[in-house]
């Protein structure tokens, strides 16, 4: 008999290896202990810590060995197994038959992503506050393709999968990440209940335009098109990264969505009122446009070439570390959907992507110069 295509040893690898699974002990430790104390709240129990640090499922859809101190068990991400435990190893099973009995399609990218983001980046079901940053909560990042990686795989990434499921394609994984990213923002400058005293919850603009020195000598009109000086730079990182894909493999899109970002901009000093409408309208070209065609594209060897080379040569954000986090990976994923293509690049390249991701690795230590550097560096590197 030849090898079973699931590996089966899912429960070993999450409970060993999985961050997941030691979530909710997080809640235990001397850091959250430290946060409660400043929030006055009991980290360990208080609702909105579990919301991210342990997923419970509700008790009706529970499987039977699941329980809420498991942190973010198998369920969290799979969808309560009350329904699926018993039938889904049945042979001959389809996945739609699956997801009717409540698993969540963890195999398409889109759902992948919502799921990972609604903690990693929250949303009105996993808030997370700027409060809770003050207080000492770790910043959040994200990128869906490098933190699947980064999760530990437990599954196979082979024919045998790719024919049951899909097939493995970290190009598409990085722009649905992207596209659900802006999404969740652009939502919660939509929600009135997301807010932080008279302004948007601050988690939705970038903490650099905040918390930096006052000679940085960072404002600067192509962070933010459309702006007065010094108004805040939102948490954007998503939108720009949108806006050169679209420049690079679908131009007749581009201009409307950077307009649309313009007029998100220009709402900043109009109020809180114009920003909701103009994030609104941002959402709404997302949404019904934009988001199937950003996660529906596989793109060729050749418009790879193109998005990386748009990456590596775009200077608006040089002020901005949270983008440049966000193009190190960019970039590094889209080198590996080269390679997975046979259209690797050559070592002094991969070098320079190297050295971009150690100039952007600290944000506190971030410095605008040596990042346009390290990024040139990339663009003069490419082939
Ligand atoms: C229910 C909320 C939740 C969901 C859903 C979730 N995560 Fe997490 N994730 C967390 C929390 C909380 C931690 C921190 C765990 C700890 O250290 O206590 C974490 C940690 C991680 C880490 C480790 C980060 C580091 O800095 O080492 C990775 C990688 C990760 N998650 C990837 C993913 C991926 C990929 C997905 C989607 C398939 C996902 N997560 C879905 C809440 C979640
Ligand atoms: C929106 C979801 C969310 C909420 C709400 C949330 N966390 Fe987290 N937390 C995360 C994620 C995701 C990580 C992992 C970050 C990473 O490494 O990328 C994390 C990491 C942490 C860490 C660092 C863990 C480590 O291994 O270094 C601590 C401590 C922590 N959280 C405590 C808390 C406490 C205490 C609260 C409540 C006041 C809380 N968190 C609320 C999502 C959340
Ligand atoms: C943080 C989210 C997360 C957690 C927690 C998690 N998984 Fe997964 N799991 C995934 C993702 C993402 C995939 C890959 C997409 C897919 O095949 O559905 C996956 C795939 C799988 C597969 C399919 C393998 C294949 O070849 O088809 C199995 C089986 C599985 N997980 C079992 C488990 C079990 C058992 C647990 C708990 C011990 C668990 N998972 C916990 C996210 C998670
Ligand atoms: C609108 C401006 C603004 C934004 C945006 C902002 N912060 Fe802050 N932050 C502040 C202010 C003001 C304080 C309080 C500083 C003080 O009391 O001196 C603060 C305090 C903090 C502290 C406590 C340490 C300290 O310096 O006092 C941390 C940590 C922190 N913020 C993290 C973040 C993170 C992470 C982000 C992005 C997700 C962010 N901030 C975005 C204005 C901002």
């Amino acid at each position: 008999m030849g090898e079973h295509p699931i590996r089966q040893d899912e429960y070993f690898i999450w409970q060993r290896q999985d961050p997941h699974a030691k979530a909710h002990r997080t809640l235990y430790g001397a850091a959250s202990r430290k946060m409660g104390a400043v929030l006055g709240i009991d980290a360990a129990t208080a609702p909105a810590c579990l919301a991210c640090h342990s997923e419970v499922v509700r008790p009706a859809l529970r499987g039977p060995q699941s329980h809420p101190s498991d942190g973010i068990s198998c369920e969290a991400c799979h969808g309560g197994a009350e329904r699926w435990l018993s039938e889904h190893t049945r042979p001959g099973i389809t996945l739609e038959e699956k997801v009717s009995l409540g698993m969540t399609p963890t195999w398409q990218r889109e759902t992948r992503a919502a799921l990972c983001l609604s903690c990693h980046q929250g949303d009105a079901q996993h808030r997370i506050t700027h409060t809770m940053m003050a207080a000492g909560h770790p910043r959040l990042v994200f990128e869906l393709d490098t933190f699947t990686s980064i999760q530990t795989l437990h599954h196979r990434r082979d024919a045998d999968y790719a024919e049951r499921k899909a097939a493995y394609e970290p190009a598409r994984d990085w722009i649905a990440g992207q596209a659900k990213a802006a999404e969740l923002h652009l939502q919660a400058l939509t929600d009135g209940r997301l807010m932080n005293g008279l302004m948007p919850e601050w988690m939705q603009f970038d903490c650099a335009a905040c918390h930096h020195r006052m000679d940085a000598g960072r404002w600067k009109p192509e962070r933010m098109p459309g702006a007065e000086p010094g108004a805040i730079p939102f948490a954007d990182a998503p939108q720009h990264l949108i806006a050169l894909w679209l420049g690079a493999l679908a131009p007749a899109e581009a201009a409307s969505w950077r307009e649309g970002q313009r007029k998100l901009h220009a709402a900043q000093g109009e109020g809180v009122e114009a920003v909701r409408s103009a994030a609104r309208q941002q959402l709404a070209t997302l949404r019904t446009r934009l988001s199937p065609l950003l996660a529906g594209t596989t793109p060729s060897t050749a418009q790879l070439r193109v998005l990386l080379k748009a990456l590596a040569h775009d200077t608006s954000h040089q002020q901005a570390p949270l983008t440049g986090e966000q193009r190190a990976m960019a970039l590094t994923v889209i080198a590996d959907a080269l390679r997975l293509q046979g259209a690797a690049l050559p070592a002094s390249a991969s070098r320079a992507i190297e050295s971009y991701y150690k100039a952007v690795r600290s944000v506190d230590q971030f410095e605008p110069k040596a990042h346009a550097k390290a990024l040139d560096a990339v663009a003069r590197a490419l082939p």
